[in-house]
């Protein structure tokens, strides 16, 4: 039998996990579960690369833990842990940093975005993929399930890779892959087609759906939809069309159905309210059991934290001998 694919992935704890983080990564790491050897990770460290609220983001990471738990994350076949309770993603990422031009992180989009955005920016910012890049690298990881935005930096995470073995000469770093989801890797902000769906937009009503979400607030959203003047229910590259084509590309994702199906569905609809009606029900009755799961599973968090504390003690065994190896490649004296 071939040796089972490793997978990595992680997300912030960040609060506002939406549909995008869900279709986009979660239901997919989710549904392939049984043929990899799997490793999730609540990223609570990439989350300080911009201030955060202390007991907040100690909320929102256990609430990040039980929603990937409701969303089908079964902790007997894959690994899932807190990133700062695996010491060796900061050890690591500072080797990792001493091989990494730092041209290579001035020119990501996300960190030219975000740094833009703000007045005083962080060096965590800056070395943010670096950090992710242990994330994957110390698994020996070989798929990265990840939304359309995460590619670049698992690109960036296969050019470190490659420059660290060629540096040492050595075939250590296995050279990961990106997989993204043929459907929903780049869901649209339901206010604003033209911008993708995001957390750090999320508190503002009417741009995302997020998983949480009670199903008034979640048919709110749809109804407010931006779509454009015509009546026409189809799919289409026409940016005039963004709007319509993230719903439907919305149902398709929930649906599982193809876009001939998809179209079929509504033809028979008197307009697009209709449509965000028929959208709006999808993801209410996809999300209902989640969320159901999910309040089970935050009413008993020593069970959580126990259950984070093994998934902890299970990556620590894979990524700290890998850490130390790179240690000893690199020139450092380990301890005995
Ligand atoms: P994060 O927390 O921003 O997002 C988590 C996942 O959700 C995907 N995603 C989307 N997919 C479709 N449509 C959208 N609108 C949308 N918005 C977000 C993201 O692509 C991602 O897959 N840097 C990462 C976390 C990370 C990581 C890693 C990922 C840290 N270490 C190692 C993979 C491997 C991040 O901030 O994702």
């Amino acid at each position: 039998m071939d040796k089972k694919k490793i997978v990595f992935s992680g997300i912030q704890p960040t609060g506002n996990t939406h549909l995008g983080n869900y279709l986009g990564a979660i239901r997919n790491w989710a549904a392939r579960q049984a043929e990899k050897t799997n490793y999730f990770c609540v990223v609570d460290l990439h989350s300080l690369t911009v201030p955060q609220d202390p007991e907040n983001l100690r909320f929102q990471t256990r609430s990040m833990a039980a929603i990937l738990l409701a969303c089908g994350i079964d902790p007997q076949q894959s690994t899932l842990f807190i990133q700062s309770h695996v010491a060796a993603h900061t050890e690591g990422c500072w080797l990792l940093n001493c091989v990494t031009p730092l041209g290579w992180l001035q020119r990501m989009t996300q960190f030219k975005d975000k740094s833009a955005r703000q007045e005083s920016v962080l060096t965590g910012l800056l070395d943010y993929p670096v950090l992710m890049a242990g994330d994957i690298l110390f698994y020996d990881a070989d798929e990265v399930p990840v939304g359309e935005d995460q590619k670049q930096h698992v690109e960036l995470t296969r050019d470190i890779a490659q420059r660290f073995n060629a540096l040492y000469n050595v075939e250590f770093f296995v050279v990961p892959q990106p997989i993204i989801p043929p459907v929903g890797a780049r869901v649209m902000g339901l206010d604003d087609p033209a911008v993708k769906m995001s957390k750090s937009l999320a508190d503002k009503r009417g741009h995302a759906v997020r998983l949480l979400d009670p199903p008034d607030e979640i048919l709110y959203a749809f109804k407010r939809a931006v779509t454009d003047s015509g009546r026409e229910i189809r799919f289409s590259d026409d940016p005039e069309k963004a709007g319509v084509n993230n719903l439907l590309g919305i149902y398709q994702a929930v649906t599982g159905k193809g876009q001939a199906e998809v179209e079929a569905d509504f033809a028979a609809a008197r307009g697009y309210g209709d449509l965000k009606v028929g959208v709006a029900e999808a993801v209410i009755e996809t999300l209902r059991p989640i969320q159901a799961r999910y309040h089970d599973l935050m009413a008993d968090t020593a069970e959580l934290d126990r259950l984070l504390a093994h998934g902890a003690a299970q990556a620590r065994v894979i990524s700290q001998p890998k850490v130390d190896e790179m240690k000893r490649m690199m020139g450092l004296v380990l301890p005995r």
